[in-house]
């Protein structure tokens, strides 16, 4: 049975490039062995990340992932059961929010900016669902 599970985070420090590497070479190694696909995206200081595949493999991933000190105040903004997955072709897609036009994000949002904390989690996700059409998602591993 397939999941999908959309979180939003605080980074621990301001996000450099070197950090979020790192997370992307980790999820690119480990997601494809657990069936694990989905997005990342990442502003200077927080993330938004969907994870998509078997329940118990993303209720995993999810209880490592809240345990990583690189980012604090996780919280789960949905959490669904799906037919079919929408981030099939990204073992871990990339969005930066710095290069996503501001009116796609005043779109779902009170301001220019991203901030999933104080919007619905179907707001986040139709965001993430314009961020592939308008192909912002980088990273396809297929
Ligand atoms: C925002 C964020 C997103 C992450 N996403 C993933 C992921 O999708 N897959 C993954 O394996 N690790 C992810 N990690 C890293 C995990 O917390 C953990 O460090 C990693 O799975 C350990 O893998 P390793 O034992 O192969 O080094 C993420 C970490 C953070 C802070």
């Amino acid at each position: 049975m397939l999941v999908r599970l959309l979180y939003a985070s605080r980074a621990a420090e301001p996000l450099t490039g070197p950090v979020v590497d790192s997370i992307l070479e980790q999820s690119r190694a480990n997601n494809p062995k657990a069936g694990i696909t989905g997005v990342l995206c990442f502003s200077d200081d927080l993330f938004i990340q969907a994870l998509e595949g078997g329940r118990d493999e993303v209720c995993e991933l999810y209880n490592t992932i809240v345990r990583d000190r690189r980012h604090l105040n996780v919280r789960i903004l949905s959490f669904e059961e799906i037919r079919e997955r929408r981030f099939g072709s990204w073992t871990m897609g990339q969005v930066n929010v710095a290069k996503v036009n501001p009116t796609l994000l005043l779109k779902y949002s009170e301001r220019a900016e991203l901030n999933p904390f104080i919007c619905s989690g179907q707001a986040s996700m139709a965001l993430l669902d314009e961020l592939i059409a308008t192909a912002a998602v980088v990273g396809r591993s297929g």
